[in-house]
């Protein structure tokens, strides 16, 4: 999400006569797009600010902006600690980055942190300037209307909000005549994706946008996040059975395996409705992959509850996962009604118990896949190698190969040989 907001705000200044610099030392205006969804997340952006002043001290004339959720949620209150920050612009504010950065340059401090019930930046077209050229993010709506009791996003990102279709297609559109083979649909819950023409005619759901999407070019892959388990729906996971080039591979978070823990989440499903729509993506769609998200040492998480996350995991087996700690975040519901009262060595443990699991079930998951052959695009050299490639099937899994004479944006059939619980490894046939 943040690297899409991030290619918005290069692609308006830009038009403001702003360059990239890979090089620090050298920039005359130093941003950092931040995230507020954790802690430590927040502690990241303080580091890297440490980093900035350094160079502010030794150069005249260099400005600090701090763009995104941290701006959104700390508002006053992070200029007034953050003493060399110049500018705040929230997430519905990079259009008035230009007119904030003018006043910065005079010397006084600039701040916009208004949030936006219509912001999509639609017309905006975003530079792509960390790409590999094969592979892209496409945003589709901002915003959450979830509320889950523990989440900051609904207050630093605003309201839900669908883009309009005709502008993702021209966007989309343009990627793959620029060479890109693969798109990812962003938004915080794509599934409530929804766009009524003006006249309100008609309405256009994420499943018919997954469809148009898909249909610009059975060379297209199509990739979408993040799906929210009570809104997927069926139409949804027969739009990805139907089309060969929408990727097999579904990313719903679960948070935890405990109907009463959800509940106190604000989830808004139970443990089985859950199990029940795992059942329904693999009976449509036999072979995808399918990830999630858990948060560990939610407030008041009893023993038992963390272990029906364990047998939740053990029900589902999960392709891979992103795993948490709970981390308080001020403002939100949780904060407010309940105490964050786990132990910081039992979230720990609960934490490290997920993440074993887990390791467990994606080595299984990647050894079932040994001896099987896959699509392949690839992405990239290999890290360790530069005489071999990387890229992804259809679920999402990692496939690395020797180069041999296969180019980055190929599409190349691999057959797996062996795998580690994060890797498939194989050859091209
Ligand atoms: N603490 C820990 N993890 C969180 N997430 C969101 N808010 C919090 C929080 N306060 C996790 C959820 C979500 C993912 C993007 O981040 O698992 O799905
Ligand atoms: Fe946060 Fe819940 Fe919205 Fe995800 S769905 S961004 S966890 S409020």
């Amino acid at each position: 999400m943040n690297v899409a907001d991030s290619e918005l705000v290069v692609s308006i200044l830009k038009d403001y006569n702003y360059h990239l610099t890979k090089n620090m030392n050298e920039a005359d205006l130093l941003l950092v797009n931040t995230c507020s969804i954790r802690d430590n997340a927040e502690q990241r952006v303080y580091g890297r600010l440490a980093e900035f002043k350094k160079i502010k001290k030794t150069k005249a004339g260099v400005r600090i902006g701090v763009i995104g959720c941290m701006a959104e949620r700390l508002k006053q209150k992070l200029l007034e600690k953050e003493k060399m920050v110049d500018l705040l612009a929230g997430p519905d504010a990079y259009r008035d980055l230009p007119k904030l950065l003018k006043t910065a340059e005079n010397g006084q401090k600039a701040i916009n942190v208004a949030l936006s019930k219509k912001e999509t930046y639609a017309d905006i077209n975003p530079i792509r300037y960390d790409t590999n050229g094969v592979s892209a993010f496409v945003s589709i709506m901002r915003g959450c209307d979830n509320m889950c009791s523990y989440c900051v996003v609904p207050f630093t990102r605003g309201r839900e909000r669908s883009r309009n279709p005709e502008t993702i297609l021209h966007e989309v559109r343009q990627l793959f005549n620029n060479g890109y083979k693969e798109v990812t649909l962003l938004g915080q819950n794509v599934d409530k994706y929804k766009w009524i023409t003006p006249e309100k005619s008609e309405s256009v759901s994420f499943a018919r946008l997954l469809e148009m999407v898909a249909d610009i070019s059975p060379k297209l892959r199509v990739r979408f996040a993040t799906s929210y388990p009570q809104d997927m729906t069926d139409e949804v996971l027969h739009a990805m059975a139907k089309h060969t080039n929408i990727c097999k591979y579904i990313h719903l978070p679960v948070q935890s395996g405990s109907t009463a823990v959800l509940e106190k989440m604000k989830r808004g499903y139970s443990r089985a409705y859950y199990l029940k729509r795992i059942q329904a993506i693999r009976e449509i769609i036999p072979d995808c992959g399918i990830s999630s998200d858990f948060i560990a040492g939610f407030c008041s998480e009893t023993e038992e509850q963390h272990q029906e996350t364990l047998s939740l995991m053990n029900e589902v087996r999960f392709d891979f996962a992103y795993m948490f700690k709970y981390s308080e975040r001020p403002n939100t519901l949780a904060e407010r009604k309940f105490l964050d009262d786990i132990p910081e060595d039992v979230k720990t443990r609960r934490l490290t118990e997920i993440i074993a699991l887990q390791n467990k079930h994606s080595l299984e998951s990647n050894r079932k896949d040994v001896g099987k052959t896959f699509q392949v695009l690839i992405e990239g050299l290999s890290k360790k190698s530069d005489k071999r490639v990387f890229g992804r099937n259809s679920q999402n899994k990692v496939v690395v190969f020797d180069k041999k004479n296969h180019n980055i944006g190929a599409y190349v059939m691999v057959k797996i040989t062996d795998c580690s619980s994060a890797t498939l490894l194989g050859e091209a046939c």
